[in-house]
């Protein structure tokens, strides 16, 4: 759907809008409903008593108001028990109550700013509004039939214009991310991932630098380039910069894994673990969503990110089992699994950002299945060397409604990378425990830059339509890169 929302200053029945949308929380009309409910007769309590509405979060009713001026139509939306009400509360509110708006037929809405006096004008404000766009994403670029793109206008009666604005950007960079995840891999191979990141450069007045095949060998790239010589798409190394107007307060790195697709290489992955992994560049979309956001929230810290992009393919020059690789730091690895192929495109990135002169680096993959194993679809693993910085993104995460939850980099467990032949190997060998800290500890090898690593291969794609939007890809990580970016830099807006 096509989807405007609009800040109001004005209260809700002085917006003429077709819909006007109450809340309806721990049983009982929010005080706007009240007064709404009171002009028109007891339409709206009546309702809820003959229905014995009781408004779980997501339950709705539409009420005729019999009127021929606007608003002609009331919804009732519930929003659940007076207890543990929060901002995820309002946000998956606002995605749902659009899905239910626009499932109705409405063309244009107001809505009351939920529970803005409990949680804050400003708050309710973003949470609903960003909620709102997230929930109204849909992908149907490569449908011929059955495009819905169907306009809905929402206004937000009492809120915070600034507010709205801010989820505006976010939520479109989110959205963005999304689209590049539900992209196909025979379309957004790395070198159209490289162009989409230029034109977002180009776009928004960022600096950006593609590297191609020959460039990334030529730079000792090789532990990147071993992964990407067995597909006919050619690998793309790509930098992004934003920078300031006045000084940058820090200069940080993001780093996202750039895996267009992922069949596993010759350690073929099974034909059901394919299914999803065009979603393998979920975090350099994330990374790229981020920047969108960066570029016009403009904070004042500088901001540099880096995607390896390349395609894990079989061919007979691609790259096998005992393979020993050089990298950008130096260290030889020994590949024990061509599948374990993230973490060796995330050395030679990560590797090459602290050259570069980052202060600190967040690094975002797809990384491993064992991660899924340990915290299931909707939580990122979350690693650090640096508890300090570790806390300051999971704060960042929890601030933007981002479910992270930390894992040990277990310094302990480095000696099953140990290789007889080369400095280290890319896993493990036949055992799979902790699985999801090896590869970590993997990647801490290539910087003793402070590094949080966020391990997404659950919560960045969703086979089911989940609270925020619909199945495919969830722009998972954009929120709390946004948190961090902006909190380090202060807004300069
Ligand atoms: N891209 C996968 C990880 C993944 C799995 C992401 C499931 C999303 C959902 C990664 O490249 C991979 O294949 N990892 C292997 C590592 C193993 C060979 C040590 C895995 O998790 O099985
Ligand atoms: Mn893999
Ligand atoms: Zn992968």
């Amino acid at each position: 759907m096509k989807l405007k929302v609009n800040s109001a200053r004005r209260f809700l029945d002085e917006i003429p809008a077709p819909l006007a949308v109450v809340g309806v929380w721990g049983g009982e009309l929010s005080e706007e409903g009240q007064k709404l409910d009171q002009k028109y007769q007891g339409a709206l309590s009546r309702v809820m008593e003959a229905l014995r509405f009781k408004g779980d979060l997501g339950e709705s009713a539409l009420v005729s108001l019999n009127s021929s001026a606007e608003p002609r139509f009331a919804l009732l939306f519930g929003l659940g028990k007076r207890r543990g009400v929060s901002l995820e509360t309002v946000r998956q509110a606002g995605a749902k109550l659009v899905q239910e708006v626009a499932r109705l037929g409405f063309r244009e809405a107001v809505s009351e700013t939920f529970l803005a006096e409990r949680l804050g004008k400003k708050e309710a404000s973003y949470a609903l509004a960003e909620g709102a766009l997230l929930g109204g994403y849909s992908w149907g670029r490569y449908k011929t039939t059955e495009r819905r793109a169907e306009r809905l206008r929402l206004w937000l009666a009492r809120s915070s214009g600034p507010a709205v604005d801010r989820a505006e950007v976010v939520a479109e960079a989110v959205n963005y991310a999304r689209d590049l995840v539900n992209e196909p891999p025979n379309r957004l191979t790395p070198a159209e991932l490289a162009r989409r990141a230029e034109a977002l450069a180009a776009e928004l007045g960022l600096g950006v630098e593609v590297w191609d095949e020959k460039k990334i060998r030529e730079a000792g790239m090789e532990a990147f380039y071993a992964v990407a010589q067995g597909s006919a798409n050619p690998p793309r190394f790509i930098q992004l910069t934003y920078k300031p107007e006045g000084p940058a307060r820090r200069v940080l790195a993001l780093v996202g894994k750039g895996l267009t697709f992922d069949t596993g290489g010759y350690s073929l992955k099974p034909a059901a673990d394919q299914i999803t992994m065009k979603s393998d560049m979920a975090g350099a979309a994330a990374v790229l969503g981020a920047m969108r956001a960066v570029a016009r929230l403009r904070p004042g810290v500088e901001v540099r990110a880096y995607v390896a992009a390349a395609e894990n393919m079989i061919s007979g020059q691609a790259y096998r089992v005992s393979d020993v690789l050089g990298s950008l730091a130096g260290k030889t690895i020994e590949v024990m699994n061509t599948d374990a192929e993230g973490r060796l495109t995330l050395a030679d990135a990560i590797a090459y950002a602290d050259r570069q002169g980052a202060e600190a680096i967040v690094e975002l993959s797809t990384l491993t299945g064992a991660c899924v194993v340990a915290l299931g679809e909707r939580i990122a693993g979350l690693f650090t060397n640096d508890p300090r910085f570790g806390r300051e993104v999971q704060e960042a995460a929890e601030r933007a409604g981002e479910k992270v939850w930390p894992l040990p980099l277990e310094e302990e467990y480095l000696e099953l990378l140990r290789s007889e032949t080369a400095d280290l190997k890319n896993t493990h060998g036949r055992s799979r425990a902790a699985g999801a800290i090896t590869a970590a500890l993997f990647l801490a090898q290539f910087t003793e830059k402070p590094l949080v690593h966020l391990d997404i291969a659950g919560p960045a794609y969703s086979e089911k339509p989940h609270a925020l939007g619909p199945a495919g890809g969830t722009g998972f990580g954009v929120r709390t890169l946004v948190e961090l970016l902006e909190a380090a830099g202060g807004s300069e807006a």
